[in-house]
């Protein structure tokens, strides 16, 4: 039976090394797991991925946004939405909560959420995940980690002030109050091994057998 995971947070989490620990454990019991991310997650978006990765790219907030969602359009109807067709179990790292925590909360549209919502329907064609796991790290520790890494579009969100990224990090939280059914608070700042634990158990606790 198909099921939609989503990981999310802020940068330097440690959700991209989870999504891979997870992937391998529900293929180790025998799941078919697609794993895939955004943006750049399609063989065609990669030159949006390489657009908002650049440093160069002076980009007005409303075409960072488009990009986005374009970037979403095309991950869901050739990627998530073929896989979760045949039944797979799709895991993405960053889908559409990064839209509203980091262009809605973090870009302060946040009197555009309601439209945010609305855009993120029609762009993923209203597939909405079963269950998104939110890794919450303390934001210096993310950051410090993910300025070790170099390269992605993340670099242009990391040398955004303090404050950016602490409207994102509560935007994330507002979202789970909203939909505590949908998004899990993990605790990011547990050892790695705690961190895979609790997103497998919550997995587990949900996932169709
Ligand atoms: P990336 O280099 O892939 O890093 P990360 O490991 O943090 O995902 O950068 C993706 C960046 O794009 C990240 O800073 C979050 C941002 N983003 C948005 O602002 N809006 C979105 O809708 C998505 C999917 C990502």
């Amino acid at each position: 039976m198909s099921y939609f995971i989503t990981f999310e947070g802020i940068e330097g989490c440690g959700k991209s090394t989870q999504c891979s620990l997870v992937a391998e454990h529900l293929r180790n019991q025998g799941r078919e797991v697609v794993t895939s991310r955004e943006p750049g997650g399609t063989e065609v978006t990669g030159e949006i991925r390489r657009l908002l990765a650049d440093p160069d790219s002076e980009l007005d907030q409303l075409a960072e946004l488009f990009l986005f969602l374009a970037d979403r359009a095309q991950h869901v109807a050739s990627v998530i939405g073929p896989a979760l067709a045949r039944g797979a179990i799709v895991i993405s790292d960053r889908y559409s909560d990064s839209t509203m925590a980091y262009q809605g909360y973090g870009r302060r549209s946040r009197d555009d959420l309601g439209w945010l919502r609305e855009l993120n329907d029609r762009a993923s064609s209203s597939t909405v995940p079963d269950l998104t796991l939110w890794i919450d790290c303390d934001i210096e520790v993310g950051l410090s980690r993910a300025r070790k890494g170099a390269g992605g579009p993340g670099d242009r969100f990391e040398a955004e002030p303090l404050d950016f990224h602490r409207r994102i990090r509560d935007g994330f939280a507002d979202l789970q109050a909203t939909e505590p059914g949908r998004i899990i608070r993990i605790d990011g700042n547990a050892p790695l091994e705690a961190v895979t634990q609790a997103c497998v158990d919550a997995i587990a606790a949900r996932l169709p057998s």
